[in-house]
């Protein structure tokens, strides 16, 4: 299958481009980039250096740093990913550089260089980059197989509660007009929220780290390297983009119910919530029917087998 991947690296969407990278069912035919864990050119720099660490030639297009609103997508620092977005361990910059092309061109460019339905994209970062592909040329938008999109919290799990406040999950809050946008655009859009990545099923524990350290390889270093912070501080590591990439090989690894998802974007306290009605006494209005695949349960055992087969142990 052949995949597009736009993302904000980020220690999660590292690793989850590494597992695109090392799975034989998926191309990758580009990587674009959004704000989102730490700034555009430390998101752009951070895909390179995977991409140099994998040995893989992908084209690399910088997109957004501004939401639709035009607030700053880019989080300075966060405890997970630190201020340049892998951990702050200074790796070495990559020779490669980025394409000229903006992000949301190469996008439309892919697409119009292909059949209707030979594209899947597995969107990790904020929405951005998406929506405002899907604004600038819907008809070729209709030509997406599926779009995957890490992000959300729908409350339908006990995992499924907000991380970026007690209601929004970080991707979807740092830009909800653009989640609406894509929730709404009648394609086909699959939600791998937080109900699932938070899982605990799927959680890269203490041990797990330890596996990874004794591998000893370039990519298991690099790996252990960048979740060490996370392991440190919250003592697990979530691994949500690997997840949204590994549904693309293989659904089958979670459960998924259409439902009719609504995104907050005025709350006071509730902007980037994404509601979903469960007052099943309650009639839905035609314009209420389900638009987005939203994941509620994942087979924890199997997705962690993929990912340490494919990120760590083959590596
Ligand atoms: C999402 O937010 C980011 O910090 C991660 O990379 C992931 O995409 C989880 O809420
Ligand atoms: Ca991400």
């Amino acid at each position: 299958m052949k995949v597009i991947l736009d993302m904000d690296p980020g220690v999660d969407d590292a690793l989850a481009l590494i597992l695109a990278l090392n799975s034989k069912e998926l191309e990758v035919l580009a990587v674009t980039i959004v704000a989102g864990n730490t700034s555009l050119s430390n998101a752009t720099i951070n895909a390179l250096r995977v991409l140099e660490l994998i040995g893989c030639d992908v084209p690399v297009a910088m997109g957004e740093s501004k939401s639709i609103m035009g607030y700053e997508l880019a989080m300075p620092f966060t405890f997970i990913h630190g201020y340049d977005g892998l951990g702050d361990l200074n790796l070495p910059i990559p020779n490669k550089k980025a394409e000229s092309i903006h992000a949301i061109d190469l996008i439309i460019d892919k697409l119009k260089s292909h059949s209707y339905g030979e594209i899947t994209i597995i969107a990790t970062g904020p929405l951005t980059n998406i929506a405002k592909f899907i604004i600038k040329d819907y008809e070729v938008a209709k030509k997406v197989n599926q779009i995957i999109s890490m992000g959300g919290a729908f409350n339908i799990t006990p995992y499924g509660i907000g991380n970026q406040t007690p209601v929004a999950e970080f991707n979807i809050f740092r830009d909800p007009e653009a989640a609406s946008i894509v929730y709404n655009s009648r394609l086909n859009v699959t939600a791998v929220g937080l109900d699932v990545t938070m899982n605990p099923s799927i959680f890269i524990d203490k041990e797990m780290h330890k596996k990874i350290l004794e591998k000893d390889t370039k990519t298991s270093k690099f790996v252990a390297n960048i979740i060490k912070r996370s392991i440190e501080n919250y003592g697990f590591f979530a691994p949500h983009d690997p997840l949204a990439v590994a549904i693309s090989i293989d659904p089958k690894l979670v459960k998924i119910m259409p439902l009719h998802v609504k995104v907050e974007t005025k709350g006071e306290f509730t902007r980037g919530q994404t509601i979903i009605d469960k007052r099943w006494w309650v009639k839905k209005k035609e314009d209420e029917k389900s638009n987005v695949n939203v994941c509620v349960d994942v087979d924890g055992k199997r997705f962690l087998d993929m990912f340490m087969e494919r990120v760590v142990e083959n590596w």
